[in-house]
């Protein structure tokens, strides 16, 4: 076994033969590794030759909980929200929130524009001014261009919105763009949003090097990529709850409502003041989106990338969401942009994430995008709740605890038992390791 081994042509072989090297290079016992590994492959052929047909070199799959969290009424609709995970109490928290606002109206959710954008990178040295005055000639022919691959989006109410010249040539000497926006329904729309833009970059060549306006010196362009933008502040959802602060209820250690309501502002605006809390506060409402994004095979690298952006949209890095007491009435709210898709990608191709979708009432996009939000809105609202109250390390030890105890194999017997005696004890692997041993040592006399 050595773990610095280099392999030419590993892509290349069999999902057995990529296997068998790796298990006999890397792993001390190669036949259980194997089994092992196989062992988490589907039972049915087909489905997992879909998976594997996802990416590249794969030998295994990667199981991760799929947990669902009922009660979520969404502008007057009750759904049950599909949430893939590792983190313990991710899901419970959702779902204590979503029961939470079931009896205070719910979740209210709107989308705020479905713009997408995306741009072609290029270098030219001519004049400025003569690009910019046949920019409109220009527009016309890409449109022209590219209305084989918009004819079918146009068909489905979206399309190419706007192409702009942008002159960057003070940040960059001869750096400019075509920057594009985009509609594209219910799509992520990453791949027709690539193809369109690699077409202008074919046009936007052969128009510099044809066009009469332009001499000889100006004819070459250096196309440097032509790539969507993960930015997406025009594609943008907006969750809130908002009851009278006296409906808020109590709270534990017989917190009142008008305390509990202050503090949870305090907090969030601490979040708007402070980088380092801002971060924790929106890896919490990232928590609920992140979970739900990756239950419908949607990109959530993507969502992670442009929440984080929009974050930081003033230059400085803050909170996505915002509270608000007024009159009485608390207010609580989200906005982030969410390029999510209902159809293309994986959405419909992976078998759970199509059941997830269907779980939904097979939404459309601008649904999921309010689906989303309102996850992520549920998130951060019971993870400031625990913050403001009891502190969150008393729910997370509970899970903690479940964990360790089925990493002990313990019964249902030993959990009620170590449940109760760690009730107001540090959990820690030692701890229940050693409580479980004299447990069963206890048993054995
Ligand atoms: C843990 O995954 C998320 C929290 O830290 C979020 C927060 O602090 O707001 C609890």
């Amino acid at each position: 076994m050595s773990g610095n081994k280099t392999i030419s042509g590993f892509s290349k072989l069999s999902k057995a033969g990529k296997i068998k090297w790796i298990v006999e290079n890397f792993f001390r016992d190669p036949e259980h590794v194997m089994r092992e590994l196989k062992s988490y492959w589907y039972h049915d052929d087909e489905q997992q030759r879909l998976l594997d047909g996802f990416s590249e070199n794969t030998i295994c799959n990667f199981p991760m909980p799929y947990g669902v969290a009922p009660n979520f009424l969404i502008n007057g609709r009750l759904y049950v929200v599909p949430m893939v995970i590792e983190e313990s109490s991710v899901v419970a928290a959702a779902s204590s929130s979503a029961n939470f606002w079931l009896s205070r109206g719910g979740f209210k959710a709107e989308t705020l524009g479905l713009k997408k954008v995306g741009q072609v990178h290029f270098t030219w040295n001519g004049k400025a001014q003569k690009l910019k005055s046949v920019f409109g000639e220009l527009q016309t022919v890409l449109r022209k261009d590219t209305a084989a691959f918009t004819a079918n989006m146009e068909k489905r109410g979206g399309g190419a919105l706007g192409i702009e010249l942008i002159d960057l040539t003070h940040l960059e000497a001869g750096y400019y763009q075509l920057k594009a926006t985009f509609d594209t329904r219910d799509s992520m729309g990453a791949n027709f949003i690539n193809s369109v833009l690699e077409q202008y970059a074919r046009t936007l060549e052969r128009f510099l090097a044809t066009h009469p306006v332009f001499d000889q010196s100006e004819r070459e362009v250096t196309i440097i990529m032509s790539i969507l933008s993960n930015y997406t502040p025009g594609c943008l959802a907006r969750a809130t709850v908002e009851c009278r602060v006296d409906e808020l209820g109590k709270f534990p250690g017989g917190m009142d409502a008008a305390t509990f309501a202050h503090k949870f502002c305090k907090a969030v605006r601490i979040a708007h003041l402070d980088p380092h809390r801002a971060t924790t506060h929106n890896k919490g409402i990232f928590n609920g989106i992140d979970a739900v994004v990756l239950a419908t095979a949607n990109d959530f690298r993507a969502v992670e990338a442009c929440g984080h952006t929009y974050a930081a949209r003033d230059g400085k890095y803050r909170s996505l969401s915002y509270c608000s007491v007024e009159n009485g009435i608390f207010r609580f709210w989200l906005d982030i942009p969410l390029a999510l898709g209902t159809v293309g990608g994986l959405t419909k191709l992976h078998p759970i994430a199509r059941r997830s979708l269907e779980l939904l009432g097979n939404p459309n996009a601008e649904e999921l995008m309010m689906v989303v939000a309102s996850a992520g809105l549920a998130q951060n609202f019971a993870a400031l709740r625990s913050l403001v109250t009891t502190g969150i390390q008393q729910g997370h030890m509970k899970m903690h605890l479940a964990n360790i105890l089925n990493h002990f194999d313990a019964d249902e017997n030993e959990k009620t038992a170590a449940m109760a005696h760690f009730a107001d004890k540090a959990v820690s692997f030692t701890a229940v390791r050693e409580f479980l041993e004299k447990m069963r040592a206890h048993a054995e006399v």
